[in-house]
C-alpha cells in the first residue's frame, strides 16, 4: 500500500484523510479497459461508488460512460466532462425532476425499475416532445452469494421489474408511445467473490433474453451491471481485480445474439486506489481488558463498517515497535457501531501514530456524513504529494 512507503511525508496533512494512489487507478483503468475492448464490451463507472473530482478526471481519460443513481448523479457526471451519450440511470425512486432532467440531457438510456416509472417516464418524454431511450431493469432471483446488504437481485428485493410482472403487461409495456426499449438491465449485487454467480446470471439472462424476444421486444443492449469484488483483507495480494475471469465468464457464457454488452463496475475500478488515514487519539482500556484504540476518523468518513459490518484490513504506518497488541478501533461518533474493527493485531500502538484504513476508494467518501457536525474529510492525491 502506497501510505507505508511514504507515511513521514502524510504528517504534514490534517487528518483523517483520504489518500488516492492514481498511478493504482490508472493501471486498474487500464486493465479493465483492455479487457473490455478485448471482447467488445461497453463499460460505466458507476460513479456512486466515488465522485472525487480527480478520480472523475481520471476515468475520464479512458473513455469509459458513467452509471448514475440520481438526477444529481447524472449531472455530476455531465458536469465533469462525461458525454451523456455514456450515462446510463437506474435508480427505483426517480422523481420527476429528475427524470426530466435526465431526458433533456438525452442520455444513453434511463433503467426502468417499474411499470408506474414506465408510465411516468413516457409522460414527460412526452411532455418534452422527445423519445427516451430505456432498458427494463429485471429482477433475476439471484443469490449473489454476498453481504445480504448490499444483494440486490433476489426476488423480494426493491430493485428491478419482476419478470413475471413484464410477461402479464408485454401489450402496456408495448404501447407507449414516447419510450424506446433498447436495451435489458440486470444488476445482482456488490462485492461478488463467487464468480461462478456470474454464470447463473448468464443463464438467466440467456432465458429471459430469448423469452422477450419471442414476444417481440427488440433490444440492442445487455447491461449486466457491476458488482465485482475485490480483496478487502490482503489488498496487496490483488491490487487490481481479476476483471479478465469475469469478462471470460461472461463471454463464454452469455448467449446474446450480437447485442452489445455493458458492465456498470464501480467498487471494482476504485476501491483498492482509495485509503482512509487516520491519526491515533487516545488508548484506554476497558474493565473487561479490551484494548481500545480511539481515532479520529469515525463512520462519518467511512460508515461501511458500521452500515453493514463490512471489514477493512487496518495497518499502522508509523511505529516502528515490533512487539504486537490486539485492539479495538474505535471512531469518534456518537454510536456505538462506530468501530472500524473489533479486534486487530497491531504493532504497540500509541497516540499520534497513523493508521491506514485501506480499500476505501469504494463507498467511502461517497458516503461520508456531517453526523456529530464532523467536517468531511479532505483527499491527498498520490501525484501531487512533494
Ligand atoms: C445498478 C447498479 N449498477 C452498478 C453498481 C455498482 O456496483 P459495484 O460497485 O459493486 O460494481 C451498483 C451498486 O450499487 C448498482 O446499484
Amino acid at each position: 500500500m502506497l501510505s507505508r512507503q511514504i507515511a513521514e511525508k502524510l504528517r504534514s496533512y490534517e487528518t483523517p484523510f483520504y489518500l488516492y494512489d492514481i498511478d493504482l487507478l490508472r493501471q486498474t483503468l487500464d486493465s479493465v479497459t483492455a479487457v473490455a475492448s478485448r471482447y467488445g464490451f461497453k463499460l460505466h463507472y458507476a460513479i456512486k461508488a466515488n465522485y472525487d473530482p480527480r478520480i472523475l478526471q481520471t476515468i475520464n481519460e479512458y473513455g469509459v460512460g458513467i452509471d448514475c443513481a440520481s438526477g444529481n448523479e447524472v449531472r455530476c457526471a455531465i458536469e465533469s466532462g462525461f458525454s451523456p451519450n455514456g450515462i446510463v440511470y437506474a435508480g427505483v425512486g426517480k422523481k420527476d425532476k429528475e427524470i426530466r432532467y435526465a431526458i433533456e440531457q438525452g442520455i444513453f438510456s434511463i433503467n426502468c425499475e417499474s411499470l408506474q416509472e414506465l408510465e411516468q417516464i413516457d409522460r414527460i418524454a412526452g411532455e418534452l416532445g422527445k423519445v427516451q431511450n430505456i432498458a427494463l431493469r429485471i429482477n433475476p432471483d439471484i443469490d449473489p452469494k454476498t453481504n445480504s446488504c448490499i444483494d440486490t437481485g433476489q426476488a423480494d428485493s426493491k430493485f428491478g421489474i419482476s419478470y413475471e410482472e413484464v410477461m402479464e403487461n408485454v401489450d402496456v409495456i408495448n404501447s407507449y408511445k414516447n419510450i424506446h426499449i433498447k436495451g435489458m438491465h440486470l444488476h445482482i449485487g456488490s462485492q461478488i467473490r463467487e464468480l461462478h454467480v456470474f454464470e447463473y446470471l448468464c443463464d438467466k439472462v440467456n432465458a429471459i433474453v430469448e423469452h422477450l424476444t419471442a414476444l417481440g421486444f427488440e433490444f440492442d443492449f445487455v447491461d449486466v451491471g457491476g458488482g465485482l469484488g475485490i480483496n478487502y483483507d490482503v489488498p496487496e495480494n490483488e491490487p487490481v481485480p481479476n476483471f479478465a475471469s469475469v469478462f471470460s465468464i461472461i463471454s463464454q457464457h452469455l448467449k446474446v445474439g450480437g447485442k452489445e454488452v455493458h458492465f456498470e463496475f464501480g467498487r471494482a475500478i476504485v476501491a483498492q486506489c482509495g485509503e482512509l488515514i487516520t491519526s491515533v487519539l487516545y488508548r484506554k482500556d476497558t474493565a473487561t481488558g479490551k484494548k481500545i484504540v480511539i481515532v479520529d476518523a469515525s463512520m462519518t468518513e467511512l460508515i461501511r463498517p458500521a452500515l453493514y459490518g463490512a471489514y477493512h484490513n487496518i495497518e499502522n504506518i508509523t511505529s516502528e515497535e515490533t512487539r504486537k497488541e490486539r485492539y479495538c478501533i474505535a471512531g469518534t461518533a456518537c454510536e456505538s457501531t462506530d468501530i472500524f474493527d473489533q479486534s486487530v493485531s497491531l504493532p504497540v500502538t500509541r497516540r499520534g501514530d497513523l493508521l491506514t484504513i485501506k480499500s476505501a476508494g469504494a463507498y467511502g467518501m461517497s458516503m461520508a456524513s456531517r453526523y456529530n457536525q464532523h467536517d468531511l474529510p479532505g483527499a491527498v492525491y498520490s501525484d501531487e504529494i512533494e
